[in-house]
């Protein structure tokens, strides 16, 4: 049950918990819709909190009876928790209750997938599972039982006994309750085992459904080599005898991070050749270790409280995201991660969605689980790292962990770590964390006598609830190129302060070329008019791979803006520029890959709205289709010499060399496939022996319009497949034209196979809907009809999923008054529903406001 008034929770009202707890016992007798869950609590006073009610959080659960050392009390219940009077001193709390797992949709506290128990915590579902202090702030360690029929029985930390129905664990470090997990049901594992330096035997497993134990070989690989990176690189081991993991169906996330018990969206852990793309292989690879890496930066360490969520977000994406540029390209990895801060996050931060990397009020913590906390979050730790430089950097993360391990830390004691280890004030630099928006960095030039000046502004609009933005530090990396093409200043960190500020390069023979925000510094947007010219001279010589590929992206962008504003003809110049990049096989095929891809429809539309103009998404539709047809017919000649550097002769395997050279391949046969409609593509999806050639055949075949045949094909050899059947869905819509995308989705929502109960098949039509620019706004708006219905009917039983999903329509203020009426209606039509979901009421009341 949820208010009827929603509260906002604030920052500034926090105050720790009246009590600390010694250890925690939980049973639990496992029945589909009468769990039966007896916790033993002991309570001592906390010194450092003011005096308050004793107040345990519950919510969805029938209180059975509960005592106080023993004798029977009856507290006061409310749809929140209750409240009780105890003793002054210390004392042992014991209650039962009772749950119901088997009708808990909303796949938070304890549920059921198929056919299995399983447990989803953060941030707030301990409190659907028993009565408690749910705050990340209290820890404690927990010893549980479980008794239950099914085979595998698990919890947090070692096993502690177990017999015929029944198991026993212990988990020895103490955490919050948001960190509990209990798995219970039929399962195969795929075990392994794991040293750590200091010598401790680590058992390994990866359990899974019956069927599956053929995909988790690469998800142990991933979990071993994120072992070995974190004490080769941050100097961490795994602190447990056991760490398992565990695949389930329906889950709301990727992935979650349980103390010795991480549980896993299917999707983000099973993997084979023929069922699984370079792509998931990849994603999964940097999951395994983000949850893993949590271990350190988020267990061990946690967050006081849930404003704090970029401590271990921010943190573990950005040790993830070096994870695999150490394990992968760099360039290619850096490229891939802006290329998605630019798609999701800063549609965000400019829109009424806008918030902090730390926030400072919710109404519901879920909705904060977002790219801003996690990818901007990431994005401040690269640039803190930048400034301090990266012996410093070592330095105060030793000290993070030594000072820090055990507690349920705050923003404010990492900053503070980072001043004492190097003596930098960071007053200024925590901007970033409490200051919302995207900085727009724009430049002046000036040359006279040999010394060379940029002059940077630095302004931030205003965003929801912040008039006023004060300057952030900028790290801006910047190099000077020589007119003949040879880099005559390395790489320099310019360090902004100020709104406005200069800074000289002395002592050059010729007016040099910048390339500014190498390896794309500070997550602020460029503003710079730079002439083609020397955007190509860039794009042919720049040292930074980065600004390679952005100056190549740059100049697409803006031949593409020529062709919607203007109807102006593909940009022959760009073209052929990028054609020369093409052709020089010293290049990492990967790259030439990415250099070949356009920016985003949706990112053309943000530039359009940017620039004071209403984006059509049809007319960017038809420029960005005009385009592709452009690249097609003018490196038709060299097609072949591409296809061929693509070819992978060894024996499948995902790794960057291979999925590089197949994502080359994956662009070479998307512009054949625009000559010969679809002849390549068909061939290949008949020999294709791996899902990343098949599925990249039946994209081409979708877009060609010859894929009738295919999707019939490919449905009958994997309809047995979850994961395989979840691309078969998404993919027509993803392809699918503008004028089609709606209604496809719309046939496949009446797919005998639709399973909408199920997130990931529920996002793989609607998630894909809203992905298709030109698609999702369709002009009489049944794009948004569409999805606004699936939202209303997934909401009573998933607001959490519901609440996400949302996110789908921030953007509709960029679009012309049609559009946005119908936006509106559908929002308002969401909104006026009896009884929506906390979660979804917050989030279309922010993108309203
Ligand atoms: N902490 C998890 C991670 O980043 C994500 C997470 C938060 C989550 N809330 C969740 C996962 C709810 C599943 C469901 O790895
Ligand atoms: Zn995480």
């Amino acid at each position: 049950m949820k208010d009827a008034a929603p509260q906002t929770v604030y920052l500034r009202d926090y105050k720790p918990f009246g009590w600390r707890i010694e250890d925690v016992s939980l049973a639990f007798k496992l029945a589909p819709e009468a769990t039966r869950v007896t916790s033993r609590i002991r309570f001592a006073p906390n010194p450092d909190a003011p005096a308050q009610d004793f107040f345990l959080h519950g919510e969805d659960v029938t209180l059975l009876r509960a005592s106080i050392d023993g004798a029977e009390v009856t507290p006061e219940i409310t749809p929140q928790g209750l409240r009780c009077a105890v003793p002054a001193g210390a004392f042992t709390w014991e209650a039962e209750v009772e749950i119901a797992p088997a009708s808990n949709t909303a796949l938070e506290g304890l549920y059921m997938s198929g056919g299995m128990y399983c447990t989803q915590c953060e941030a707030e579902g301990f409190r659907k599972i028993t009565y408690y202090p749910d705050r990340p702030d209290v820890m404690a360690t927990f010893t549980v039982r479980i008794e239950s029929d099914m085979p595998v029985l698990l919890s947090n930390g070692n096993p502690a006994g177990s017999g015929d129905g029944w198991a026993e664990w212990h988990d020895p470090w103490p955490k919050p309750a948001y960190l509990f997990a209990l798995v219970a049901g039929d399962l195969r594992n795929h075990p392994d085992r794991f040293t750590t330096r200091s010598g401790r035997d680590v058992e390994l497993n990866i359990w899974v459904r019956p069927g599956d134990e053929g995909k988790c070989a690469w998800g142990m690989e991933a979990l071993k080599k994120s072992m070995t990176w974190d004490e080769d690189v941050y100097g961490r081991e795994y602190d447990l005898d056991l760490f398992n993991i565990v695949a389930v169906d329906d889950f709301n996330m990727g992935a979650m991070e349980n103390k010795g018990l991480n549980i896993f969206n299917s999707a983000a852990v099973l993997a084979s050749p023929e069922t699984a793309t370079d792509a998931n292989f990849e994603r999964i690879e940097s999951i395994i270790a983000h949850e893993y890496f949590h271990n350190w930066t988020g267990n061990r360490i946690t967050c006081r409280d849930w404003f704090q969520l970029c401590l271990k977000e921010g943190l573990t994406v950005f040790r993830d995201q070096q994870f695999t540029s150490d394990l992968r390209s760099a360039a290619v990895k850096r490229i891939e991660d802006v290329a998605q801060l630019r798609a999701r996050q800063f549609p965000e931060d400019q829109g009424p969605l806008s918030h902090p990397v730390r926030p400072e009020s919710f109404q519901e913590i879920n909705n904060f689980y977002t790219a801003t906390v996690y990818e901007k979050g990431a994005e401040v730790i690269g640039m803190l790292k930048r400034l301090v430089g990266d012996e410093a950097y070592a330095k105060a993360l030793d000290l993070y962990f030594d000072r820090h391990d055990g507690d349920a830390a705050t923003i404010e004691d990492w900053l503070q770590v980072f001043e004492d280890a190097t003596g930098r004030d960071l007053s200024q630099f925590k901007r970033w964390y409490s200051q919302a928006g995207t900085p727009r960095l724009s430049v002046d030039e000036d040359w006279q006598d040999g010394t060379y000046t940029l002059t940077f502004t630095q302004v931030t609009k205003p965003t929801p609830g912040q008039p006023d933005k004060a300057p952030q530090v900028i790290p801006i990396a910047v190099g000077l190129l020589s007119p003949n093409g040879d880099e005559v200043v390395p790489t320099r960190i310019l360090e902004m302060t100020e709104g406005r500020q200069s800074f000289t390069f002395e002592g050059l023979s010729a007016r040099p070329v910048p390339s500014i925000l190498r390896g794309f510094s500070a997550p602020v947007v460029l503003d710079r008019e730079v002439p083609a010219e020397e955007r190509a001279f860039l794009l042919a010589h720049d040292t930074d791979p980065f600004n390679r590929w952005e100056s190549s992206r740059s100049l697409a962008r803006e031949a593409l803006l020529a062709m919607i504003r203007d109807g102006a003809a593909p940009d022959m110049a760009w073209i052929d520029a990028l054609g020369r990049v093409l052709r020089d096989d010293t290049l990492d095929p990967a790259f030439r890959a990415l250099m070949l891809g356009l920016p985003s429809q949706s990112e053309l539309a943000q530039v359009l709205h940017e620039k004071g103009a209403t984006p059509d998404p049809d007319v960017i539709y038809v420029a960005t289709e005009a385009m592709a047809d452009a690249l097609a017919q003018r490196f038709e000649p060299m097609l072949d010499a591409l296809a061929a550097q693509a070819r992978v002769d060894a024996p499948y395997a995902p790794d960057a060399e291979q999925s590089g050279r197949r994502a080359l391949g994956g662009a070479v046969l998307a512009l054949r496939s625009r000559l010969d409609g679809g002849a390549a593509a068909k061939a290949q999806f008949e020999a294709a022996d791996n899902m990343t050639l098949h599925l990249t055949a039946l994209t081409c075949l979708i877009r060609a319009g010859a894929a009738d045949l295919a999707l019939g094909v490919f449905h009958d050899q994997w309809q047995d497949d979850r994961l395989v059947m979840d691309k078969w869905f998404g993919l027509q819509v993803a392809a699918a034209g503008p004028a089609e995308a709606a209604d496809v989705a719309e046939r496949l929502t009446r797919h005998p196979a639709f399973d909408w109960k199920n997130p990931n098949r529920f996002r793989a039509v609607l998630g894909a809907l809203a992905m298709n620019h030109a698609g999702f706004h369709r002009k009489d708006g049944a794009g948004y009809r569409l999805l606004a219905d699936w939202l209303i009917k997934l909401d009573p039983l998933n607001p959490q999923t519901t609440a996400r999903m949302c996110s789908a329509f921030q953007t509709w203020r960029r679009y012309d008054s049609d559009r946005q009426a119908l936006m509106k209606a559908e929002l308002e039509r969401i909104a006026a529903r009896d009884g929506l979901s906390r979660d979804t009421a917050e989030m279309i009341g922010r993108i309203l406001s």
